[in-house]
């Protein structure tokens, strides 16, 4: 398995419980084999050591009682039937008699000859002991007046060939029945987790206030996903009305005071002060008022039908970059445009405008005086990029994450602006499926980047 599948493997759910329950009975059978074949093995030899530990003390009376030709007749045929193996080693470590045996001369030189050397002719208990896959009692015996040793011995092939055979058998237990039963719970586990993978994708389209009001619905038969539905939809329902009654509130709050305005609005242009002191009270008024209008806007956004097209994304940035020069004629701000042809896209048209010449607005109300504002469009395989450019005052470190909140204003606000721009243009991009970044250094400029 290469490493990027086995990573992505182990970082599902699915994958991880596969993975935990293969291991499982791999080792429930490995452990079930190693114990098995542990028991088999001890009563096998347990048998083997019985079988020659009879034979070997009646070869040791037939070496004590017996001598020459008789006495080699009589040991072959206590051993030939049973297919052991009889040495008589004479004192001086040399056989004196094989029968059957694969290859003394090894065995003669390790554990016979110590034990000629070691063991005592009165010890009537047999030694045990294992050499060249031969299962060995051997005791001491008087030979030739001296002390000498008989031993009999067992081959324990066929221990290791029934061990073979077992191995065998796990393998194809394993190839025959844990194989295809992981392969099926892979499969049944990518049905039975379905729904919680519908669930992450239903709570994912939730992605604005508007589609608050979509509920999720999934078909399971299990409490626990059951339970995180019904958790998930409680949820949203109190967001849904949170949110409606914020907005509602901005709409009546909109729509209270607007009458009011226009009163004194009118009022204040027929009463009796300065020309300079109405000029600057209906200029308040009338930033109240866009502020107002903002805030009403703001609080339809998500409700109001939006009135969907193709238009052309060109023309867009090319009108907004004539909005632009207008703007920076009096601070003689320079425009520079690089805007890609017939870039067509399908949204509310006058949203994306208004979203947009927000932008701009403020890149124009935040450049120095003979400054400069770049804007690019370009179409990049599927996506569509904007890139609005100031070389203006820049934003604070402290001031830059707080831009998109409603009312903020930053240290640097020139205008007499409501705060609300960057919040309406940021909502209004992500309905259209869009990304907005700003970035900003302070007295260098700030960038806005759109990607849509
Ligand atoms: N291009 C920019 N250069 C420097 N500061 C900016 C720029 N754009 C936004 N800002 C900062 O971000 C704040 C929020 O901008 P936003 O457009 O939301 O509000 P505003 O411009 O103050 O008011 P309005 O609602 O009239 O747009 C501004 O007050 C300003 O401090
Ligand atoms: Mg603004």
């Amino acid at each position: 398995m290469n490493n990027k599948l086995w990573t992505k493997t182990i970082s599902t759910f699915r994958g991880r419980l596969v993975l935990w329950y293969l291991t499982s009975v791999g080792l429930i059978i490995l452990l079930f084999f190693i114990a098995v074949s542990g028991l088999f093995w001890a009563t096998f030899q347990n048998q083997i050591d019985h079988h020659i530990h009879i034979v070997v003390n009646e070869a040791y009376q037939i070496v004590q009682s017996y001598h020459g030709q008789e006495r080699d007749t009589l040991i072959k045929n206590l051993v030939s039937a049973q297919g052991m193996t009889v040495i008589v080693l004479s004192p001086d470590g040399a056989p004196i008699l094989e029968t059957n045996s694969p290859d003394v001369a090894l065995i003669t030189e390790h554990q016979l000859q110590k034990l000629l050397t070691s063991s005592s002719l009165h010890s009537s208990t047999p030694t045990h002991f294992t050499e060249s896959n031969i299962r060995f009692a051997a005791r001491p015996v008087q030979v030739n007046a001296g002390k000498g040793v008989v031993a009999v011995g067992y081959s324990t092939r066929i221990l290791y060939a029934t061990f073979y055979k077992m191995l065998g058998i796990a393998i194809a237990v394993i190839i025959f029945l844990v194989f295809p039963i992981t392969f099926l719970g892979y499969r049944s586990l990518k049905k039975q987790l379905h729904p919680l993978e519908s669930i992450a994708d239903q709570a994912k389209s939730i992605t604005d206030t508007s589609s608050l009001s979509q509920r999720i619905n999934i078909t399971s038969a299990t409490q626990e996903l059951n339970t995180i539905q019904e958790a998930l939809n409680t949820m949203l329902k109190r967001l849904e009305k949170i949110f409606k009654s914020e907005r509602e509130f901005f709409s009546d709050a909109a729509h209270t005071l607007k009458t009011p305005l226009a009163v004194l609005r009118s009022q204040l242009e027929n009463t009796a002060i300065t020309q300079k002191l109405r000029g600057e009270l209906i200029k308040t008024v009338d930033t109240t008022n866009d502020t107002i209008q903002d805030l009403l806007f703001l609080s339809q956004l998500g409700r109001i039908s939006q009135s969907i097209e193709v238009f052309s994304l060109s023309t867009v940035m090319a009108n907004l970059s004539e909005l632009a020069m207008t703007l920076g004629e009096d601070s003689r701000i320079k425009v520079v445009s690089d805007i890609q042809s017939d870039v067509q896209f399908k949204a509310d048209k006058k949203l994306l405008q208004r979203a947009l010449s927000n932008i701009v607005h403020n890149a124009i109300v935040h450049n120095q005086s003979g400054g400069t504002i770049s804007l690019n469009l370009i179409k990049k395989s599927k996506h569509i990029i904007i890139v609005i450019q100031d070389t203006g005052i820049g934003i604070s470190e402290r001031d830059l994450p707080k831009v998109f909140t409603r009312f903020f204003r930053g240290s640097n606000a020139k205008n007499q602006g409501s705060g609300l721009g960057l919040a309406i243009s940021k909502i209004v991009i992500e309905n259209c499926g869009g990304k907005m970044i700003l970035e900003s250094k302070i007295n260098e400029g700030t960038t806005v980047t759109i990607t849509l």
